[in-house]
């Protein structure tokens, strides 16, 4: 058989080499990566803070760095997806400008326990701390481990100053006030009250701004009802 010619920009020389094949599919895939990554970073919907989002408290942002010490995150996810046994079971599924004050997020991927992206206001403080003294109290058949050394530790004098200023650095909008009412808003306070007010607010801004736009609609709804031909359209 007689070998045809081919030119160098041809498929076969990707198909017969390797080598050319292997850099021609990275090429492409970051082409195609970026296409897909780069207009995510001038976003409103994933650089702006939705309704209800707020950075952390002092006392929050410190219990967020326990959970991240504590590798929380290698068995909690905090993102309900988007699937419907997902949403009836934790709430509305998450958004990405809910961790625009995240650095880092702790979005996870492994779910041995319950996502926790909602669980702000479900449980007592008081739940949340035998929890976590000893979760087979409350949870009997629960393989969660126990954290009881996060209510001896207090953390009075850590640095949550430096920390936040580190976190406005990277666009937390934390003012000077701020930070240095912090240290003083964490006296007293426990790793584990740190990590309970962590918990207890997961999900509960953007719910209550949710509920509350929910009820000015409705207002606005019945009142429009009431009385037609005053709205004027
Ligand atoms: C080895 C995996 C594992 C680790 C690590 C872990 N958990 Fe859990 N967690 C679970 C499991 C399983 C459950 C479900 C049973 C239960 O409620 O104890 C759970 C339940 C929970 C719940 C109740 C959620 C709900 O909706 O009922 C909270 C809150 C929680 N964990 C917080 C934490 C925090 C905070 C940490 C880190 C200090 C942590 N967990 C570390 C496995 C884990």
């Amino acid at each position: 058989m007689a070998k045809k010619q081919h030119g160098f920009f041809s498929h076969q020389t990707l198909e017969k080499n390797i080598g050319w094949m292997i850099i021609a599919s990275i090429l492409v895939v970051s082409f195609a990566g970026l296409v897909q990554i780069v207009p995510l970073f001038f976003q409103h919907s994933t650089t702006q803070a939705v309704a209800g989002v707020e950075p952390y408290s002092p006392l929050r942002l410190m219990g967020r760095d326990v959970y991240i010490r504590e590798g929380c995150v290698g068995c909690h996810s905090q993102q309900v997806r988007v699937l419907a046994a997902e949403v009836q079971r934790y709430g509305p599924y998450s958004v990405a400008s809910e961790s625009v004050f995240d650095h880092p997020f702790l979005w996870g991927s492994k779910r041995t326990g319950p996502d926790l992206a909602r669980v702000g206001e479900r449980y007592s403080d008081d739940w949340h701390r035998i929890h976590l003294r000893d979760p087979r109290k409350v949870v009997p058949e629960s393989n969660m481990p126990a954290y009881p050394w996060l209510e001896k530790t207090v953390i009075t004098g850590q640095n949550v100053d430096e920390r936040m200023r580190a976190l406005r650095k990277l666009g937390v909008p934390y003012t000077d006030d701020d930070i240095a009412a912090a240290p003083k808003a964490i006296e007293g306070k426990t790793e584990e009250d740190a990590l309970v007010a962590y918990l207890q607010g997961l999900g509960v801004g953007v719910r209550k701004a949710k509920q509350a736009e929910q009820a000015e609609a409705a207002k606005k709804a019945a009142q429009s009802a009431a009385q037609p031909a005053a709205t004027g359209g």
